[in-house]
């Protein structure tokens, strides 16, 4: 697949033992057809050869001006690529590029790049969670920088924990969304999108739940995110966490998730409802946790109705706000869907069939429907759900200047 063909990548190296993992993206961004230029920090020699990086891409790899050499013409690096990706981030380049420091031709050319700047951290754990590198982060995404998160497991030190770079496939993945996004089509929008189960308590351990991982709605949050909008997430009980930069709010229950919601919506210009929100919850929590001495028996539980945030965002929508629906149907599935965006007035419904093998809830597959006010019909065969959630995103873009 040539998918990133004619697409220039500039890729920047910095001193991490991740910096081997490096090798193998470049290696999948020249297969996928890009053409690939490698920038390195001085010590970052010390973890990977720039002989294999200029061999691969065929081209000189920069770390340090030639005497002779024109300093502007490097620089100009930054005005040549589309995307400039840095991977492996270090703590220190981090930090760099949040002040601003400009002590060698990697920061000069970030500093003058006027591509869009992905980065993959690498760093040990505790170097991960100080502080001092949690704010740099955070004042990077200000300054419009795009972060991937970091993965669990085996570090450089030894120990083992948060701080592994993003594996070379899921930077490509990254890149490819962002490439496709070049134009930002949803800058300056807020979308709010919520995901995951709502867990209902019957005492203080024990609640009512469902399997939903919380996996769709995070992706849709993190495409939505690629193309430029400003994303807020409203998550229940989930293990999986969005892209840096998408602002989060943790929820348990269907009352907290429709306090969260509302309010944001208010101010947003998409709304996508993706949680598997229980429609009802025990009417009573027990403020004691129930022992199974009092009797052997459990009491009944009677349940009251949880506030529906759908239908009370589609509701009160305005004109000019997109209000996107989910809906589980396992008979007459169309006519019910159809019925639901009515009742729910939601500018668009995507349906998800349970009778379809490797579909819905706990999968990382789907089949999806996608139903809106205006006629519009599609249908998207069995994929990933990050790969649905850019025909969704996409959707609602068309949607939006139908
Ligand atoms: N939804 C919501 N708040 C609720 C219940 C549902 O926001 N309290 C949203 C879901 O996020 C989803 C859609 O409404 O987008 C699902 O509609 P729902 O009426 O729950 O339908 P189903 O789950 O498909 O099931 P049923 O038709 O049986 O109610």
């Amino acid at each position: 697949m040539h998918h990133l063909r004619h697409k220039k990548i500039l890729i920047g190296i910095t001193a991490s033992i991740a910096a081997y993992k490096t090798i193998l993206l470049v290696r999948l961004l020249i297969k996928s057809g890009a053409e690939v230029r490698v920038i390195m920090t001085p010590s970052s020699r010390e973890f990977v050869s720039p002989l294999v990086l200029s061999t691969l891409t065929r081209h000189e790899v920069l770390i340090e001006l030639a005497s002779q050499e024109l300093w502007a013409n490097h620089v100009m690096l930054g005005r040549w690529a589309d995307l400039f990706v840095i991977a492996p981030l270090s703590c220190n380049t981090l930090s760099k590029m949040v002040s601003g420091q400009c002590d060698n031709l990697f920061m000069a050319v970030y500093l003058s790049a006027t591509c869009p700047v992905l980065v993959s951290p690498a760093m040990d754990e505790d170097m991960w969670k100080h502080p001092a590198t949690q704010r740099n982060l955070l004042q990077a995404i200000e300054d419009g920088v795009k972060v991937l998160p970091v993965g669990y497991g085996e570090l450089g030190s030894g120990l083992t924990g948060e701080g592994r770079m993003a594996e070379p496939e899921e930077i490509l993945q990254a890149i490819t969304r962002i490439l496709a996004y070049k134009h930002n089509p949803l800058a300056g929008l807020k979308a709010v999108v919520t995901a995951g189960p709502t867990y209902e308590p019957i005492d203080p351990v024990r609640f009512i739940g469902n399997r939903s991982s919380g996996l769709m709605g995070i992706s849709v949050a993190n495409e939505l995110f690629l193309a430029g909008a400003d994303v807020q997430l409203v998550l229940g009980p989930s293990v999986l966490k969005p892209l840096n930069g998408i602002e989060t709010i943790r929820v348990q229950t269907a009352n907290d998730m429709f306090d969260a919601t509302v309010p944001l919506f208010e101010k947003a210009d998409i709304g996508v409802f993706s949680a598997a929100v229980a429609d009802f919850r025990p009417a009573e929590v027990y403020s004691q946790k129930w022992k199974k001495d009092n009797g052997g028996v459990f009491p009944g539980i009677s349940f009251k109705e949880n506030p529906d945030i759908l239908k009370h965002c589609g509701l009160n929508k305005r004109k000019d706000q997109t209000v996107v629906g989910f809906a589980l149907e396992t008979e007459n599935e169309e006519s019910n869907a159809l019925k639901k965006l009515e009742s729910k007035n939601a500018s668009m419904i995507i349906l998800n069939s349970l009778n379809d093998a490797g579909a819905g809830f706990g999968e990382e597959t789907n089949i999806i429907s996608i139903f809106d006010d205006k006629g519009g019909q599609a249908k998207f065969s069995l994929q990933l759900k990050s790969e649905l959630a850019v025909h969704i995103v996409e959707a609602i873009i068309n949607y939006r200047t139908k």
